[in-house]
């Protein structure tokens, strides 16, 4: 079975708590990172976790969830081999799998309500990466992360 790790700010505990059971009920283990205080927190604590576990490969996806998901994307994008996508429609999520192979998913706990957040899982865990021209991009990404590129 599948583990996918899921973390978030105060601001999208909420959400976290419904997602949880989303993923659980499609048969997922769910590896919570927190927050699952009420207090205010800083999404890096929250973010960098999930995105550790990814980029080294001992999980394949995560879910992070911050108010406006834009902080736990810049967070997590740091990574190398993360590719954390912020996507607040059906469409995106989808095409966040087709095309870009996102291995993160970001969700603004301000700005999807429940039924939104879950469709657009929903999506990206059912699409699958096109890869032909979408790889090929990809492997130019994955060369600025070994500082390869240089200044055009
Ligand atoms: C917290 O107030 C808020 O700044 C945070 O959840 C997130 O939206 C940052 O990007």
């Amino acid at each position: 079975m599948e583990t996918i790790a899921i973390a978030s700010d105060h601001a999208g505990r909420e959400l976290k708590e419904d997602i949880k059971t989303f993923l659980k009920d499609r048969g997922f283990d769910v590896l919570d990172m927190g927050t699952n205080g009420n207090e205010s927190v800083d999404y890096p604590d929250y973010g960098i976790p999930v995105a550790e576990k990814v980029s080294g490969g001992e999980l394949e996806k995560g879910v992070l969830i911050c108010g406006t998901g834009i902080g736990m994307s810049i967070v997590a994008n740091k990574f190398p081999n993360v590719r954390a996508a912020l996507v607040n429609d059906v469409y995106s999520a989808r095409m966040a799998k087709e095309h870009n192979d996102a291995n993160i998913l970001v969700i603004g706990g301000r700005i999807a309500g429940k039924g939104l957040a879950r469709e657009m899982i929903r999506e990206w865990l059912e699409a699958k990466f096109e890869g032909g021209r979408h790889q090929k991009r990809l492997d130019k990404i994955k060369e600025i992360e070994k500082g390869m590129k240089q200044k055009f």
